[in-house]
C-alpha cells in the first residue's frame, strides 16, 4: 500500500537539516518518509546483554547495507531537464547536482544532466543513452507528461528506476506504477495550492483588486504552456479563490506564454493596449512571464498596486524584490529546494531497496510584503 506524502515547508526546513546529517555518511535512509518499520528489522529480540546487543544493532545494519544499498560515490544519475532555457528549472537543477554532490555523496562525473530542449524526441534519446549506459536511476522532468508510459516501460524493462520531477503525470498512471511494481515516482507540487495563493493574494486586497473602483476585477491571464497542469490549476484555481471570496470577475484575455518571460511582456503589452484602464489584475502562472508583464505595464505608464495588481509564481529573486519594494503584488515560493532534495532522496531510497512513495509534494508558500524579506534570505 502507498500513500502520497506531503512535504510541508517547515517540515522541509527539519528535513533538511537533518538529512544534511543523515546523508553525510552512505546511507541518506532516515529522511522523514521513511517507513518507522525499517530501522526494527534488524533487530531480533533475543540478543543477550544491553552492550552485546548493540553491537550485534550495528551489525546487522552494516551487513544489510553493503547487501542492499550502493556506495554514493559509485552511483550513476542520469538526470534530463525538458528545457534548460527556463528560469525555475534552471535553480531547480543546480540545486538537484549540488544537493547530490555535496550532501548525499554522488560524484559530479557520475552525474548527467541533459538538456531536454523542448523536444520530447531529444530527451527520448537521452533517455535510451542513460539505460545503454547503464545508470542507476534516473530523475526526467519530461517535456510531455503524455510520454510518460513509454519512458517508464523502458526504464521498467531494464530495471532502472525513475523519479519524475516538476511535470505530473496522470494519477491513474500513478496508481499504475504501484499496481505494477514499477519504480517510479513523482516528485513535485501540488498546482492548485500555487493557483488559490495567487487568487488570495488578490482578494485579500482591500479593494480586492478592483483597482478602478466598478466593482467587477478585470483581469488577463498569462498562462504557461496549457497542456501542463501546472498551468490549467494556476489559470483556474486563481480565480476560483476570487470568486470565493465574493469578487465579481471578468476575463479579457486568456494567452500561452510558455513560462516565458519575452512572451510574458508581449501578450500584456497588446492586453494593454487593446483594454486599458480597463484592466485591473494580471495573472501570471509564472513569474518569468510576470517580469515581462511588469516591462509592459511601466512602457504603458501604469502602476502596480496604485492601478493595476500584478502576481506571479515561483518566487524568483528579482520579483521577491520587487514584492518588497512595491513593483509586484505578490508572488507564491515554488519551493525547488524541497522539490530538489526529495527527489535526490528518493531516487537513492529505489537504488538501496528501499520502499518509495509513488508521489511527493512540497508545499508552496505565499510571497507577500509581510514576508518577502524572510523568503529572499532563504533563497538568496
Ligand atoms: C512550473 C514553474 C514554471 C516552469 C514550469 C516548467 O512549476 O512554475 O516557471 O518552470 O514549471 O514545467
Amino acid at each position: 500500500m502507498r500513500l502520497t506524502r506531503k512535504v510541508t515547508a517547515m517540515a522541509l526546513a527539519s528535513c533538511m537539516v537533518l538529512s544534511l546529517a543523515a546523508c553525510g555518511g552512505s546511507k541518506p535512509a532516515e529522511t522523514t518518509a521513511a517507513p518507522a518499520a525499517e530501522t526494527t528489522t534488524a533487530a531480533p529480540a533475543a540478543e543477550a546483554t544491553e552492550p552485546a546487543k548493540e553491537e550485534a544493532e550495528t551489525t546487522a545494519a552494516d551487513v544489510a547495507a553493503t547487501v542492499e544499498g550502493k556506495d554514493p560515490s559509485e552511483v550513476k544519475v542520469g538526470i534530463s531537464i525538458y528545457q534548460f532555457a527556463d528560469n525555475f528549472m534552471t535553480l531547480y537543477r543546480e540545486e538537484l547536482k549540488k544537493y547530490l554532490v555535496e550532501e548525499i555523496g554522488v560524484k559530479e562525473e557520475n552525474i548527467s544532466i541533459m538538456d531536454g530542449k523542448n523536444d520530447q524526441g531529444e530527451q527520448m534519446n537521452q533517455i535510451r543513452n542513460f539505460i545503454t549506459q547503464g545508470y542507476d536511476v534516473m530523475i526526467i522532468n519530461l517535456v510531455q507528461a503524455s510520454s510518460e508510459p513509454t519512458v517508464t516501460e523502458e526504464c521498467h524493462a531494464a530495471g532502472i528506476p525513475v523519479v519524475y520531477i516538476n511535470r505530473e503525470p496522470e494519477a491513474e498512471r500513478e496508481q499504475a506504477w504501484v499496481d505494477g511494481g514499477i519504480k517510479a515516482t513523482y516528485v513535485g507540487a501540488d498546482a492548485r495550492q500555487s493557483g488559490t495563493f495567487q487568487g488570495e493574494e488578490i482578494a485579500e486586497l482591500e479593494n480586492k483588486g478592483d483597482a478602478d473602483g466598478d466593482g467587477v476585477v478585470r483581469y488577463i491571464m498569462v498562462q504557461g504552456d496549457p497542456e501542463n497542469v501546472d498551468a490549467q490549476y494556476r489559470t483556474e484555481k486563481s480565480i476560483e479563490a476570487l470568486t470565493a471570496a465574493g469578487v465579481e470577475v471578468e476575463e479579457l484575455v486568456k494567452m500561452r506564454g510558455d513560462w516565458d518571460q519575452t512572451k510574458g511582456q508581449e501578450i500584456t503589452a497588446n492586453a494593454l493596449s487593446q483594454h486599458g484602464a480597463k484592466i485591473d489584475v494580471v495573472f501570471c502562472n509564472n513569474d518569468a512571464m510576470a517580469l515581462g508583464a511588469l516591462q509592459a505595464i511601466e512602457a504603458a505608464g501604469r502602476k502596480v498596486n496604485e492601478d493595476i495588481y500584478l502576481v506571479g509564481v515561483d518566487a524568483l529573486v528579482e520579483v521577491v524584490e520587487h514584492v518588497m519594494n512595491g513593483k509586484m503584488t505578490g508572488t507564491v515560493f515554488n519551493d525547488y529546494f524541497g522539490q530538489a532534495h526529495t527527489a535526490a532522496d528518493k531516487a537513492m531510497d529505489f537504488v538501496n531497496g528501499k520502499d518509495v512513495d509513488n508521489v511527493y509534494m512540497v508545499d508552496y508558500v505565499k510571497v507577500t510584503p509581510e514576508n518577502a524579506g524572510e523568503v529572499l534570505e532563504l533563497i538568496k
